[in-house]
């Protein structure tokens, strides 16, 4: 047998081998961060778990029962890749419920919202191509963005969400440049991690924009239905009235569970086709168990009860971080307040950096967030984090922020001592 220098176990052996796409590929903080969520001694605001919890173990039982009674052969069988049509169907009547009207020819299931992401970008983007995404985007989006090789262009968020206006900069800019961008990549409703909403106003004016521009919109929607307070605001894909330059992606992750790893994506049937060429090479089919798992619960129980049961939990987690932000933040600190989803997205003194303070808030105050600098690709972000609140219980939260104040606290001691200013 041939003896090689370089063992199974090191890089440099594959290295010459990898694909570009491969070698430059950057990991999602938040993926990095989820081993420390099992840590007994940790308490994570690090991840973006919804509360599993309150799903009722005989809704399990009963659902579990049914599909092995009336379904087993076909939960066990392959799938038609665009996903099994009483699903299709369910998932229309959920979209309708937000909002977005389409018709099952409109839709193809995915495995995960994820999934939906990373066909999108796969079916659009060439090496080098340019895209816009918010600045902060969504830290699981980072991986499809490196994967495909694309050039993301950041455009802040304020209050309201994405700055339209700099979005119609950005599009004059890039022109100009020779390199106008393939999509945008946005996620309206209680941004991840931002946690903001757009408003009606700038919903309108970015459809007007894009059909001014011609530019293709990819419209993330995990959190639609995630609503504590205020009215919902009507889709990006509803506002487009059928002119095509939407493409809506969702997912059951949030109403009903991520373990079932089942998402969607509604788009035009030009674009649909190419989606579930990608997707046959991907995967196939998502998993038809899960498929089956979510067609039988949404026969029988009223999802809307129990995604009204977790915002009722999430708002009284909501008040509680706020509230320990509150009381545990240096007065230069600045939260967002939102109106539903999962996460605050926290900005602290600049001279304070959240990767540096993530290493002594894990080591020596065992609590974990995601550094802002994750959900950026430009290297910003340093002195913000995001902060989740629906998987922990308000006495755990106020627990974690009082350690996160004294990390804090403690780093800008260390500041001061070096002889940095305060203002
Ligand atoms: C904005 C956004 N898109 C997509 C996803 C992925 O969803 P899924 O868990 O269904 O893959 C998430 C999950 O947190 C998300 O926040």
């Amino acid at each position: 047998m041939h003896e090689s220098a370089l063992t199974p176990g090191d890089s440099a052996r594959y290295d010459s081998r990898f694909a570009s796409r491969a070698a430059g590929i950057v990991s999602s903080v938040m993926r990095d961060l989820m081993s420390l969520a099992e840590r007994p001694d940790i308490i994570s605001l690090a991840g973006g778990f919804p509360n599993t919890e309150s799903f009722g173990r005989e809704m399990f039982d009963e659902v579990v029962e049914v599909l092995a009674r009336d379904h087993l052969a076909a939960a066990l069988q392959y799938g038609p890749t665009e996903g099994l049509l009483e699903l299709r169907e369910r998932i229309v009547e959920v979209m309708a419920h937000d909002g977005a009207r389409a018709g099952v020819d409109d839709i193809m299931v995915t495995s995960g919202g994820q999934q939906a992401i990373d066909l999108s970008i796969r079916t659009f983007v060439n090496p080098g191509d340019t895209i816009l995404a918010e600045g902060p985007t969504y830290p699981g989006a980072v991986p499809c963005f490196t994967t495909y090789e694309a050039r993301v262009e950041h455009i802040p968020m304020d209050g309201d969400g994405l700055r339209v206006d700099l979005v119609e900069e950005a599009l004059a800019r890039l022109a100009a440049e020779g390199r106008p961008p393939k999509l945008l990549y946005t996620i309206p409703n209680f941004h991840n991690p931002g946690g903001v909403t757009m408003s009606l106003e700038r919903r309108e004016r970015l459809i007007e924009i894009a059909h001014e521009h011609e530019l293709l919109i990819v419209e993330d929607n995990p959190y639609g239905q995630i609503r504590f307070e205020g009215e919902p605001l009507p889709t990006l894909w509803e506002l487009d009235e059928g002119a095509g330059w939407v493409i809506y992606l969702s997912t059951f992750s949030k109403i009903l569970s991520p373990g079932a790893r089942v998402g969607w994506v509604a788009a035009p049937a030009a674009v649909l086709r190419k989606m579930n060429l990608g997707k046959q090479a991907a995967d196939l089919c998502s998993s038809t168990i899960s498929q089956r798992f979510v067609i039988e619960y949404m026969r029988r129980y009223d999802w809307r009860d129990y995604v009204g049961r977790l915002n009722d939990i999430y708002r009284s987690r909501r008040d509680a971080l706020l509230r320990a932000l509150e009381e545990e933040m240096p007065p230069e600190a600045a939260w967002t307040r939102p109106e539903g989803g999962l996460f605050v997205w926290a900005t602290l003194p600049s001279y304070l950096d959240t990767t540096h303070l993530l290493a002594s808030a894990v080591e020596k105050h065992q609590v974990a967030f995601v550094p802002g600098r994750g959900a950026y690709l430009d290297g910003r972000g340093g002195d913000s984090m995001r902060l989740n609140f629906s998987g922990v219980p308000e006495a755990v939260l106020s627990e974690g922020v009082r350690r996160l104040g004294l990390a804090v606290a403690e780093m800008t001691d260390l500041h001061r001592a070096l002889g940095g200013d305060i203002p």
